[in-house]
């Protein structure tokens, strides 16, 4: 099962992402997180990264579908893996096909969650996430049982160098200009489906596990 999930910054691709994960044994790519670990560990790519990241551009694409390339190669994607962040770009999205292509795989679902701009700024300055097991919080929404530390693995929460009321905005007006366009590369190629990112978190999860089957 090869799952892409779509949707502007805090539409819940994370949160939801990770528990479709949990209840289909394949994993998340989210090239957030992978681009992130890059920085915290000073990587090549991480240093490529970080300004854009800051600001809340685009890395560029040919770091993105590296990435991707090599990941998807990986022995636990052979069954299935989710796409969280990723395409983000026609040029990115076409990218994708060709290497699905050469490897004669294909993506099942393109989900889009959608959410209102303004709840999307709330969630991402409220949002806190574990430093050790990537698990997503929300002051109000989603609350630690402890404050700063994690329900599931006790580790540290931490809050996002890019989850700042500027960046963020300047994050929805960079997918507006160049996310939303890949909708249109996928609603052609059929296999497209939305999900309304508005709902309670475990009302958005079922309805994706309707799609999902
Ligand atoms: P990335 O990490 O992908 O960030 P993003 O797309 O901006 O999305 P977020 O992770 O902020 O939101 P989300 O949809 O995952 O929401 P979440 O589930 O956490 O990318 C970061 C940066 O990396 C980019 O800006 C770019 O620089 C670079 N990058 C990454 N991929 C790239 C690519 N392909 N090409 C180029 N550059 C790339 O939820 C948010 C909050 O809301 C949480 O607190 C959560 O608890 C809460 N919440 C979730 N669902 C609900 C709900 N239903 N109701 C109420 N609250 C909810
Ligand atoms: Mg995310």
């Amino acid at each position: 099962m090869n799952l892409i999930f779509m949707g502007p910054p805090g539409a819940g691709k994370g949160t939801q992402a990770r528990q479709i994960a949990d209840k289909y044994g394949i994993p998340q790519l989210s090239t957030g997180d992978m681009l992130r670990a890059a920085v915290k560990a000073g990587t090549e790519v991480g240093r490529k990264a970080k300004a854009a990241m800051e600001s809340g551009g685009l890395v560029t694409d040919d770091i993105v579908v590296g990435i991707i390339a090599d990941r998807i190669s990986d022995a636990d994607c052979k069954k299935g893996f989710i796409l969280d962040g990723f395409p983000r770009t026609v040029a990115q999205a076409r990218a994708l096909d060709s290497m699905l292509m050469e490897r004669k795989l294909k993506i099942d679902h393109v989900i889009d969650i959608t959410c209102d701009t303004e709840a999307l700024v709330a969630r991402i300055t409220g949002r806190s996430t574990c430093a050790g097991c990537g698990e997503g919080y929300h002051k109000e929404h989603k609350k630690p049982k402890k404050a700063g530390v994690c329900d599931k693995c006790g580790g540290t929460l931490t809050t996002r160098a890019d989850d700042n009321e500027e960046t963020v905005r300047n994050r929805l007006s960079v997918y507006d200009q160049q996310t939303a366009p890949v909708i249109d590369h996928y609603r052609h190629k059929g296999a497209f489906k939305t999900v309304d990112g508005m709902q309670e978190m475990d009302t958005v999860f079922k309805n994706l596990c309707a799609i999902i089957g």
